[in-house]
């Protein structure tokens, strides 16, 4: 199991356990955590699933793809931040931090 921890605006952690080969999105959607809407369903086309990744963690996750990239330049993005559901949950990243962002 990989054990992710989602920090909300207010710093209220919740930590989600999900099976490798899901998305982050999937893990944080079926847990409920607050503030990941996932209104496209995954399909990399609303954003609302948007994710900071923790500092320590960035390295790990790795970069955004190119279509992911772009949606990210629409919305006020962090430089470690993606996409939940275009990041596919490894064992590597067991102990994963990422913070939600506050939404308006
Ligand atoms: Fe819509 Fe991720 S769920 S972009």
């Amino acid at each position: 199991m990989i054990d992710i921890e989602f920090v909300q605006p207010d710093g209220t952690r919740e930590r989600v356990f999900s099976r490798e080969g899901y998305t982050l999105m999937e893990a944080a959607v079926r847990s409920g955590v607050a503030g990941i809407l996932a209104e496209c369903g995954g399909a990399c086309a609303c954003a609302t699933c948007h994710v900071v990744v923790d500092d320590a963690w960035s390295e790990t996750v790795g970069p955004p793809n190119s279509m992911e990239d772009q949606l990210l330049e629409m919305i006020d993005r962090a430089p470690t931040s993606r996409l939940a559901c275009q990041v596919k949950l490894k064992q590597k990243l067991d102990g994963l931090v990422v913070h939600v962002p506050a939404r308006e």
